[in-house]
């Protein structure tokens, strides 16, 4: 199959609408990062998705939605406080864990009587779902296991010759993927962190971390599945102070290996590493975040041997990043 890369123009957008309503898979873009899409209520399309990704059966996948009016056919009813949630950060990246109805396929949630739901704000993911009509099931449009896409060309990397379409609409503004959450007994449980933070949340109502306390049966499936991973090795360098930190990327310095670095200026030589990228901006976080799939991606294409990243204050969407790097490093340091 021939695997096209085309710019969101109004034929664009028709034509994958098209493809959608025929059961194909394609790539697209969301604020938090590029999602592959099929029709949701399709098992024969859904089962496409997991072929593609080699994605293990038992991760369920989000749902997208264009409006509210869509949830009627898929779920029950929302709760005061799943309300409050999406009025608050829908369009946006967040993804609440609703009751589904018997109407979504068993393949889309993995078994599981609930289903992720998402309204997405990227203007390109709106249409589409608006244009195609359906509900759109869409994981993060990697081969399991590896960096979510962030890019248009990442998407076409993993799945050239797979899926006929990638929407190119530029690079993901979070580069993180959606805050995952669950309500229950009127707690918030945060399933996966991510943009909209814990602390964004706690002003809806008392949050829980839902990680922590599962690991046998994890609330959300997709958590114990290995994650993130570039082909090089990850060093996640841990520190009480910047000095400990610096002091410790010091020492992993080897001259005969291809390392890369990412994070805070921490006044090392740059030319020690082959590969060098500072987080810059007002809010470094967000930079941090913003790149950091596609750093690792580039890492593979210049063939580099070992990442070295450095943790940060599990605050805000630092809370998210090291969710991520914790997942993805080999060593801790
Ligand atoms: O930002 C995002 O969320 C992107 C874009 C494309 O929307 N999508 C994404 O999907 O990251 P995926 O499939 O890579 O991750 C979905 C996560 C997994 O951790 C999965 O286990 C969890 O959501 N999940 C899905 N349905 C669930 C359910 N019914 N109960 C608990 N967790 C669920
Ligand atoms: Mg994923």
């Amino acid at each position: 199959m021939d695997t096209k890369i085309l710019k969101p123009t109004e034929k664009t957008m028709k034509y994958a609408a098209k493809l959608l309503k025929k059961n194909y898979v394609i790539g697209f873009p969301t604020e938090t990062v590029y999602g592959l899409g099929a029709n949701a209520l399709s098992k024969e399309a859904v089962s496409r998705i997991f072929k593609a990704k080699n994605r293990p059966e038992d991760n369920p996948l989000i749902v997208h939605i264009h409006d509210i009016d869509q949830l009627e056919d898929i779920t029950y009813p929302m709760n005061d406080v799943e309300n409050k949630l999406a009025e608050r950060f829908w369009p946006g990246p967040l993804s609440i864990v609703l009751k589904a109805k018997s109407s979504m396929p068993k393949n889309v949630t993995a078994g599981l009587d609930t289903v992720a739901i998402r309204m997405p704000a990227h203007p390109i993911a709106r249409d589409l779902i608006k244009i195609s009509g359906l509900a759109i099931a869409a994981p993060s449009a990697n081969i399991s296991g590896r960096p979510s896409a962030t890019s248009a060309k990442h998407v076409f990397k993993d799945f050239n010759g797979m899926i006929p379409l990638v929407i190119d609409g530029g690079n993901s503004q979070f580069g993180l993927e959606s805050t995952v959450v669950k309500v229950l007994d009127n707690y918030i449980i945060i399933l996966r962190p991510g943009a909209i933070t814990k602390e964004m949340l706690q002003e809806v109502a008392l949050v829980k971390d839902g990680e922590i306390d599962n690991t046998d049966t994890p609330l959300s499936p997709g958590m114990k599945h290995p994650h993130y991973h570039p082909n090089a090795k990850i060093t996640l360098v841990k520190g009480t102070s910047n000095g400990e930190i610096k002091s410790k990327i010091k020492q992993l310095i080897a001259a005969e290996k291809r390392q890369a670095f990412f994070g805070f200026k921490y006044l090392i030589n740059q030319d020690l590493f082959s590969k060098y990228r500072e987080v810059v901006g007002k809010d470094r976080l967000f930079d941090y975040a913003q790149n950091l799939y596609s750093f690792f991606r580039e890492c593979d294409e210049e063939n580099i041997e070992e990442i070295i990243i450095h943790q940060v204050p599990k605050k805000g969407l630092g809370y998210a990043i090291m969710n991520r790097i914790e997942k993805a490093s080999d060593i801790i340091v």
